[in-house]
């Protein structure tokens, strides 16, 4: 990369940017869209209404998760600003989560299970721990913590996500960390 000079680079970079505005505007006008963009899973895909909404919102939050995950263990540079940024679209979007599952909606392909709506107050008491954990990762990513106390923490998040998941989840614990994260590689 030291070979190209900034300006070439740029030029390069707008090239590319005017290719992908290209095919997105070629693929909107042909209805596929969805070859282009980042593929939403099955599920949101055939989701509608409140389910939709829930898996939504549920995958953004995956998302802040997995690439804060990746800066973690090194996958992406650490930048503390974008972490920040990623760590506080975590908490926020967690705050209200509860939110999501006030309509008792289990319509196909809603993997949420009816005892959620049985045990409620347990429900709301899971989302409220996950919650505070993720405002403690904030927390902690805003001041500029020790790398290995911020990851501690991630990891928090991540099991506050699956004791939920666990539960109320038909397909069980789902969100897990990195492999590298998990054995304590890093
Ligand atoms: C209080 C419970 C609870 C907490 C906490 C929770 N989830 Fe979920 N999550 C659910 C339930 C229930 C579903 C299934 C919803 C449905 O299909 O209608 C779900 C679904 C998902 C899905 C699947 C969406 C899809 O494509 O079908 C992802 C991804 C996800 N959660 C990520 C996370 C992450 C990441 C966290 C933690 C930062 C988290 N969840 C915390 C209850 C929770």
């Amino acid at each position: 990369m030291s070979n190209i000079r900034p300006n070439s680079f740029k030029a390069k970079l707008k090239k590319v940017l005017l290719v992908k505005t290209a095919l997105v505007l070629f693929a909107w006008t042909f209805g596929i869209a969805s070859f282009v963009q980042p593929s939403p899973t099955a599920a949101a895909e055939m989701a509608t209404g409140a389910v939709r909404a829930r898996v939504d919102n549920m995958q953004s939050m995956a998302r802040a998760h997995e690439n804060l995950g990746d800066m973690l263990r090194g996958k992406m540079e650490y930048n503390k600003n974008v972490a920040k940024a990623y760590a506080d679209a975590l908490q926020i979007t967690n705050r209200f989560i509860v939110k999501w599952f006030e309509n008792k909606d289990m319509t196909p392909p809603s993997e949420a299970k009816a005892d959620i709506w049985s045990n409620w107050d347990d429900f709301e008491k899971l989302s409220a721990l996950s919650y505070a954990q993720t405002q403690d990762l904030y927390k902690l990513v805003r001041a500029d913590g020790e790398k290995s106390e911020i990851l501690g923490q991630y990891l928090e998040v991540t099991e506050s996500c699956s004791n939920c998941h666990q539960k109320y989840r038909k397909s069980g614990p789902g969100v897990q960390p990195p492999v590298a994260l998990r054995h304590g590689t890093q």
